[in-house]
């Protein structure tokens, strides 16, 4: 109250001095008086907002798990944010069925998000895709809370991250998430090696720690070698490139991704999200990754979450999303799409689950395959790389006859890159008895296609107005 009056303006010039005095006179007072509550609260909030481990934060939570047995990393609930003066107030408004235009309009109030609801598993990209506007960055940045929501739920592994105090939040952002911009937000004065390893500087990880994190990371986005370069020198690819390592570097859980590839040119481009599948295979991150363009969407996107004025209209697979679009606008996204391009192995391929690996023994590899009911398996040698198939006709032999693994796999079989049309696919498809192996330019197992994509690849073109 005080300072309300006093922080109005003085009526005439002739009050200035007196005005003058009197704030003289009374903020040192008001100062005093402010000392001990500030120093109070300061030591309550301390006390209440302890920082505690990860692990003791997770103590009693437990990750949800669908029908299907996958983890649920991310769950949404009833999501909204009201960038304005009174956000709550919009709320009702929205639930009245007023347009996020509507409400711009009579409020002045923005509807960046409103009822959001999905989950993420595990392991899986979840893309956000729609118009520029459509409240993809708001959702990203409320899933970490940078935003903080106006109303609902952000779980992550089954802990409600709106109710924990901004000290937890901190633990959890530093051990879990990373985020990768499209400004690559390189620190110009470091090099390379010492970029990736900024973020685990600053948490105060020992040097040899971090640099030996930072090198991993930079050996894992194809950056060997570059580590003393300093970012003047590199180009945006390797830029990009460089700011996708320092968020691999705390090796988190949950990777968001912010239109990261967006600025670079169609060719680096395509590079890249070849390389984020490469890495993707080997390390199952759970990925959400923003982008405004469908064909992106539709190559490395497990799921598509389609946005619209704030709303998701659609969740679903890359066939879903051509197959069945929801509604209008969704339509008019997918009418734009040149399937020929769209309909390749990337789109239509899945994550190996039948996986030996090369130098493991016969044996061993023959109990996983009757185990698990595999009649062929993907064998890839230490670093994921390609080396052929199995049969567990093979394995029994070479159990039986005391062979080893290698001299069993067949490397003679059709493999498709990621681009690769799915009309060479299908061909493959209906000569082999097993799904076809899709590999990237250094042969590392990023994918498989089953025969059942060849069902989804001709109900999609069913639809080609072609
Ligand atoms: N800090 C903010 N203050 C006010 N309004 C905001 C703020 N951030 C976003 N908005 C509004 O929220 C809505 C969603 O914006 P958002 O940036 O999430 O869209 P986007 O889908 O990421 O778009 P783009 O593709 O252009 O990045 C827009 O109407 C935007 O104007
Ligand atoms: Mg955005």
């Amino acid at each position: 109250m005080l300072s309300e009056i006093l922080n109005k303006k003085p009526l005439k010039a002739a009050d200035d001095k007196v005005y003058e005095w009197l704030r003289a006179q009374i903020d040192p007072v008001i100062l005093d008086i402010k000392k001990p509550f500030k120093y109070a609260f300061t030591y309550i909030n301390r006390k209440m907002d302890r920082s505690l481990s990860v692990e003791q934060i997770y103590e009693n939570v437990d990750c949800p798990v669908d029908d299907e047995g996958n983890r649920l990393t991310i769950q949404v609930r009833n999501l909204s944010k009201i960038f304005g003066k009174f956000p709550e107030t919009a709320i009702p408004l929205l639930e009245k069925g007023m347009t996020k235009d509507e409400i711009l309009k009579t409020t002045g109030m923005t509807v960046g998000l409103y009822g959001v609801d999905f989950d993420v598993r595990e392991g899986e990209i979840f893309v956000l895709m729609g118009l520029s506007g459509s409240g993809k960055s708001t959702l990203e940045r409320c899933l970490n809370r940078l935003h903080e929501p106006t109303t609902g739920e952000v779980n992550i592994e089954g802990l409600n991250l709106t109710k924990l105090s901004n000290q937890n939040l901190r633990a959890i952002r530093r051990k879990k998430m990373s985020m990768v911009f499209q400004n690559f937000g390189l620190l110009p004065h470091r090099n390379v090696l010492n970029n990736v390893a900024y973020g685990l500087e600053v948490q105060g990880i020992p040097e040899s720690e971090r640099l030996e994190a930072a090198q991993k990371a930079i050996d894992m986005v194809g950056l060997s070698g570059y580590e003393k370069s300093k970012p003047s020198s590199l180009s945006g690819g390797m830029k990009q490139r460089v700011g996708l390592a320092r968020g691999l570097a705390n090796d988190p859980g949950i990777l968001f991704m912010d239109e990261a590839f967006s600025a670079l040119d169609p060719l680096i481009r395509s590079d890249m999200q070849d390389e984020l599948l490469k890495i993707q295979a080997k390390l199952s991150k759970t990925i959400v990754f923003v982008t405004h363009d469908l064909d992106e969407a539709l190559k490395i996107g497990d799921r598509i979450a389609l946005m619209n004025d704030g709303k998701v209209v659609q969740i679903g697979t890359a066939e879903d999303i051509l197959q069945r679009p929801a509604d209008d606008y969704v339509s008019r996204f997918v009418e734009d799409v040149d399937r020929s391009k769209v309909l390749t192995a990337g789109v239509f391929m899945k994550r190996p689950r039948e996986l030996v690996k090369s130098n493991q023994g016969p044996r061993t590899v023959l109990k996983l395959m009757e185990g698990s009911n595999w009649n062929v398996a993907f064998a890839v040698d230490k670093a994921g790389k390609f080396q052929g198939i199995v049969e567990t006709d093979d394995a029994l032999r070479a159990v039986r006859d005391n062979l080893p693994l290698a001299s069993i796999i067949d490397g003679d079989v059709p493999t498709v890159g990621i681009d690769t049309p799915m009309s060479e696919v299908i061909q493959h498809l209906v000569t082999t008895h097993y799904s076809i192996p899709v590999l990237d330019d250094e042969n590392y197992l990023v994918g498989v296609v089953r025969p059942s994509s060849a069902v989804d690849v001709m109900n999609v073109g069913g639809n080609n107005n072609e």
